[in-house]
């Protein structure tokens, strides 16, 4: 594998609406991001992916981009935008941007002409098709919910196609106009001089051009969309066209949204030569999704289920490349509600948690408010949510007689909202998020947990993630980190999270109690050194280690061969 300027980074997303903001409206913005690069400095940040800042009419949160080329008001404006990457360079952070191609905003120029001629040039930009007598062309079920199709407003028989909402319409990727289109955007951007891109739902640009039904597997009739890219070939060609045209050049860094890909398709999307530089490490993180169906969502994670997928899922990647290993982000619950339960949160659960993503091969990406322990909020009301696909969901399920209790149940835990409440920075009114109102509520444990707080106590979660960077990065440890391989060990164990780092002649071997009682395992190794814990006075007793719960300690192993 060769050796990339990435391959050592620590990564944090930014929901930039719930950031910082700077100018009492609510809404988190660009100078509020400036403000907080010393923290995300400090912390040992390196990357820094922000989700969409680009104008839109916000029905998906900016994921329905209307202008590619300019910054949407409520965040800010392009000298800002300017002046955050210059800023960031000065801290050697390099920014990501969201890169949202599979679709647009139906308030984008391109569209607007489609819809006023869904016959001339522009309405080849997207996915038009005749119904079947006033009915959608097929029966594909969008992401959010209702049908994939949406009629032409003044047509009888004409529809488009939107993967996501009704206001997102897919873009057309077989039209080689326009994806010249995207390549001049995307360059344009990274002339800027940014870092690269997190690359938004990218395995949904390739359909199924017979428009075929899918198997029915809901009550509704119809099939979820994203099962098309399971049966289409040929998305290769655009992805590798994308890669050549806009990453190559610029020697950009691009991280691809690539959700249930088959095993072949991984390993085609990263290491040298791969679609993308990286890809999230979804399968191990989406264990609680049971089924398609978001009433079998389990909460919190099975352990055993996790704990199996991560391993499964490093066996295939081996060393062709990095994934990229994640808690959460902004379409999950959080991280510390999902797979830690609630009896037992705390600085150990946490920074357990924390340990066992960090030490894993793979780049390690933060979600906002992680560092400092951020949960799920409680006591949702329905007027509450603000994301239109958890809306979508209680529409969706109301009409399909599903039980409303339970399906609030589901809601409350895995609503995308529980991850987007504004981060809480202090204990001030609003978590010292906005001195306005928020454009969301903000989780009422922020008097407990904030940054502040957490900045002062020595022992507190958010320094515990700098410690733990800091080792990730540390000049003894860094190659083995990062390019060593990884592999199970002690799996025999209930509840214990174990496996080994391994390079040259040295090896870490990593050993977590996941769990509220205390452990005994017996060790089947002479250690040198224990370099890394989240607790204070490991207990040995003779080969045997008794863990605390959450305890996780790193062994060192010199000289093995
Ligand atoms: C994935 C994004 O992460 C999510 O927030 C968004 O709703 C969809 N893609 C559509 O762009
Ligand atoms: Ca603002």
């Amino acid at each position: 594998m060769r050796r990339e300027w990435w391959h050592d980074k620590v990564a944090y997303q930014i929901y930039p609406k719930s950031f910082r903001d700077t100018n009492g409206d609510g809404i988190g913005d660009l100078p509020g991001i400036i403000e907080k690069l010393d923290y995300l400095k400090d912390l040992g940040v390196d990357i820094v992916w922000i989700s969409p800042i680009f104008c839109s009419p916000m029905v998906d949160n900016g994921y329905d981009i209307s202008d590619y080329y300019d910054i949407d008001p409520m965040f800010g404006t392009m000298e800002d935008m300017d002046q955050l990457i210059e800023e960031g360079k000065k801290r050697g952070i390099s920014i990501l941007l969201d890169l949202v191609v599979n679709h647009c905003s139906s308030e984008h120029e391109f569209f607007k002409k489609a819809m006023e001629d869904p016959d001339g040039p522009y309405g080849q930009y997207f996915y038009i098709r005749d119904g079947k007598d006033g009915l959608p062309p097929n029966n594909w079920r969008s992401y959010f919910g209702p049908s994939a199709w949406t009629k032409i407003p003044g047509y009888e028989n004409k529809f488009y196609l939107h993967s996501y909402a009704a206001e997102q319409p897919d873009l057309n990727w077989e039209n080689p106009e326009v994806r010249e289109k995207i390549y001049e955007m995307v360059c344009w951007w990274m002339e800027k001089g940014l870092g690269g891109f997190r690359i938004d739902a990218i395995m949904d640009i390739k359909k199924d051009l017979t428009w075929q039904d899918l198997p029915v597997d809901g009550p509704d009739g119809m099939g979820a969309i994203y099962k098309i890219n399971q049966k289409v070939k040929g998305i290769d060609a655009f992805l590798l066209e994308l890669r050549r045209r806009c990453f190559t050049p610029y020697d950009g860094f691009g991280i691809g949204e690539a959700l249930k890909i088959n095993e072949e398709t991984l390993k085609k999307s990263i290491g040298d030569g791969g679609y993308f530089s990286s890809i999230f490490a979804f399968e191990p993180c989406h264990v609680y999704r049971k089924g398609d169906d978001f009433t079998t969502y389990d909460f919190p994670i099975d352990f055993h289920e996790w704990r199996e997928k991560t391993f499964q899922n490093h066996e295939l990647i081996g060393d062709i490349g990095f994934e990229a290993n994640l808690i959460g982000n902004h379409d999950q619950p959080r991280g510390a509600s999902l797979f830690i339960p609630k009896k037992d949160y705390g600085f150990n659960s946490v920074s357990a948690l924390a340990t066992i993503i960090f030490c894993q091969r793979g780049l390690p990406f933060i979600y906002q408010g992680e560092e400092i322990g951020m949960t799920n909020r409680e006591g949702w009301k329905k007027e509450e949510y603000a994301d239109s696909a958890t809306l979508g969901k209680f529409e969706y399920f109301e009409q399909w007689g599903y039980d409303i209790e339970k399906i609030e149940k589901v809601i409350a835990t895995h609503s995308r909202d529980n991850g987007r409440t504004p981060m809480q920075w202090d204990d001030s009114e609003h978590g010292g998020f906005t001195i306005g109102k928020p454009w969301l509520v903000v989780n009422e444990n922020y008097k407990e947990i904030n940054v502040a707080a957490q900045e002062r106590e020595y022992g507190s979660i958010l320094n515990f993630y700098k410690r733990l960077i800091a080792f990730r990065k540390s000049e003894e440890y860094k190659e083995i980190l990062t390019y060593g391989s990884i592999s199970q060990i002690y799996g025999q164990y209930d509840y214990i999270f174990a496996y080994r780092r391994a390079l040259g002649n040295q090896c870490l071997d990593l050993i977590c109690n996941f769990c509220g009682e205390e452990q005994v395992v017996e060790l089947q190794e002479e250690y040198d050194n224990v370099i890394f814990v989240n607790q204070e006075q490991t207990t040995m007793i003779g080969n045997r280690i008794v863990l605390k719960p959450y305890e996780v300690v790193v062994f060192e192993k010199l000289n093995t061969v």
